[in-house]
């Protein structure tokens, strides 16, 4: 799961898909594209719309997305178009290229649609990603079960 902090969009993913998911079986985690929340936690108010849910994202921990991720992941969901565009400025082959989607194209096919950064808004921005996450990573799971 990336977003560009690793603080608002990508924890949620992670903790919604990780929630959906057998952690025996599969390993999910979570990046940012840009630096600047290495080693911090989650944005409060991403903790309190998961907590709202019953998911703790409370022990996550920023990271940079790099290039090893695509050696350590066979799937990397991206939050918007910014985020694909640089994850994709990584990747060096089409293998890699082709492990690279945006999340909301799993319950809107080819529309491109982004996930919208909640950083500078309200509380009510983070209800309506926790959503969006929802309804994404409910497909997700599905298609990563079979
Ligand atoms: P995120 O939101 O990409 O959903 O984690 C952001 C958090 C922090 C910043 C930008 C986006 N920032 O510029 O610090």
């Amino acid at each position: 799961m990336v977003c560009l902090g690793n603080i608002c969009r990508s924890p949620l993913a992670e903790g919604i898909l990780t929630s959906k998911l057998d952690v025996d079986n599969v390993m999910v985690d979570s990046a940012g594209t840009g630096h600047w929340h290495i080693g911090n936690p989650p944005d409060p108010r991403s903790i309190a719309i998961a907590k709202k849910h019953g998911v703790d994202i409370s022990q996550q921990r920023g990271r940079q997305f790099s290039a090893i991720d695509f050696a350590t992941f066979d799937e990397i969901y991206v939050m918007d178009n910014s985020n694909l565009e640089n994850v994709l400025s990584l990747a060096t082959s089409n293998a890699d290229r082709a492990k690279v989607s945006l999340i909301l194209d799993h319950i809107f096919p080819d529309e491109n649609v982004d996930v919208p950064d909640p950083y500078y808004g309200g509380n009510l921005g983070f209800d309506n990603v926790y959503q969006m996450l929802d309804k994404a990573c409910e497909q997700i799971a599905l298609k990563l079960k079979f």
